[in-house]
């Protein structure tokens, strides 16, 4: 039974009852001004609230740079964007704000000046906060390409979790401690991407990170963040097999786990029944494993029509994902990677998977830029709603 955090507690219980008044208030105008009643979504109808009514956590990835931490400090309720992340989440992570290549400027310097933004603004609102990620592939600064070598790798991958994990020691909820570490197409045997950590210090990296996060924060939650498991395809189904592989394989070793990440980038494709995902998360749970949905959107690149088809289509993958997913009593977390749309990655980075030929931005998140709520969001909430509420 999940223990729920007394801070995340109190601000429900002041949700609930700010919907309750509002409630009150909203019975007694007359008709023609109660239309938004019916799509209210703050307070007691948010993400939030009923994600934690089932024992789930509903997330959200920030930019710790747009929020108005100040005026929460002096007891605002800031600008839209703030007013939202507070809304929705009852856990947050840095989209980008707790990766090397933002804590790291050069080797002797650390600035933490986002990453402490934002566990400034959770110590304000009681939000939870994940921390991504300790060891990646990716977003690293340039200068650890040149001045990691194989004399020094394992001292400085140890460093900066001993640095950046013992900073937030015991005030994180999950540490994705390393981010994508498979890539079959690499053609190694062990199936690990050609990373510069495989490279520099060979397989055992992935252990000698765990374990040195386990050693710096004993109670954060240790999770390893993986990409194209999702899905009922061959590519998708070897993949799962990998990680699976590699999870086994930790807990054979004993190296201290927790916890898998899905990342769900996923596509809108209608006749996904996910099952594959479900053995695994249930491989997962066979092993004492926990699952969270890491960083998800629902790229519509290939939905023809215009914004309605899109919102359709993300409706219905989010009612068809979560369900099949949250149905899961080891996942006890969804977040989106972002929260309105027009912000999401996938719209900045132009890929060519991401872009569609109409030229309109994808509608992959359940807000749009006015902080409106589009099908995707009462589609999740409808999900959360199902879940069995053998967690709560
Ligand atoms: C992305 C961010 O959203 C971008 O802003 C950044 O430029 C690149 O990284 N998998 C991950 C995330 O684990 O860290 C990535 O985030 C998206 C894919």
């Amino acid at each position: 039974m999940k223990k729920i955090d007394s801070k995340e507690f109190n601000f429900t219980r002041r949700e609930f009852q700010m919907g309750a008044l509002a409630a009150g208030l909203l019975a007694a105008l007359p008709s023609w001004a109660r239309a938004g009643e019916a799509k209210s979504t703050s307070g007691a109808e948010s993400l939030r609230a009923h994600a934690a009514a089932r024992g789930l956590l509903y997330g959200i990835a920030v930019n710790p740079a747009l929020l108005d931490v100040e005026g929460v400090a002096n007891g605002r309720s800031g600008d839209g964007y703030t007013r939202l992340i507070r809304e929705q989440a009852n856990i947050m992570v840095a989209e980008n704000a707790m990766k090397w290549e933002a804590l790291r400027p050069s080797a002797s310097v650390f600035d933490f000046t986002l990453a402490d933004r934002l566990m400034r603004f959770a110590g304000l609102t009681g939000q939870l906060v994940r921390g991504h990620n300790l060891c990646w592939h990716a977003d690293n600064p340039d200068w650890l390409k040149t001045e990691a070598t194989k004399d020094n790798a394992r001292l400085l991958l140890t460093q900066h979790i001993e640095a950046v994990a013992g900073r937030y020691r015991g005030r994180l909820h999950s540490w994705d401690v390393v981010n994508e570490a498979i890539l079959g197409k690499d053609g190694r045997p062990d199936h690990l991407r050609k990373s510069l950590w495989v490279e520099l210090i060979g397989p055992e990296y992935i252990d000698l990170a765990f374990q040195t996060a386990a050693r710096v924060d004993p109670q954060v939650k240790l999770t390893y963040n993986d990409y194209d498991i999702e899905l009922d395809t061959p590519e998708h189904k070897e993949k799962r097999e990998h990680v699976l592989q590699l999870l086994r394989g930790m807990k054979a070793r004993g190296v201290p786990i927790h916890a898998l990440g899905v990342q769900s980038h996923i596509g809108t494709d209608p006749d996904q029944k996910y099952t594959g995902l479900v053995e695994l998360i249930r491989a997962c749970g066979q092993m004492g494993l926990e699952v969270y949905l890491t960083e998800m959107d629902l790229n519509t690149a290939k939905i023809p029509g215009g914004n309605d088809a899109q919102d359709a289509a993300v409706a219905q993958t989010c009612r068809n994902y979560l369900g099949a997913v949250l149905a899961e009593p080891n996942v006890k977390a969804a977040l989106t990677w972002g929260i309105d749309y027009s912000m999401s990655w996938l719209n900045k980075a132009k890929f060519d998977w991401a872009t569609r030929p109409d030229g309109a931005l994808l509608r992959c998140l359940p807000f749009d830029d006015d902080h409106q709520p589009l099908p995707a969001f009462f589609a999740i909430r409808e999900a959360l709603d199902r879940a069995p509420a053998h967690r709560a």
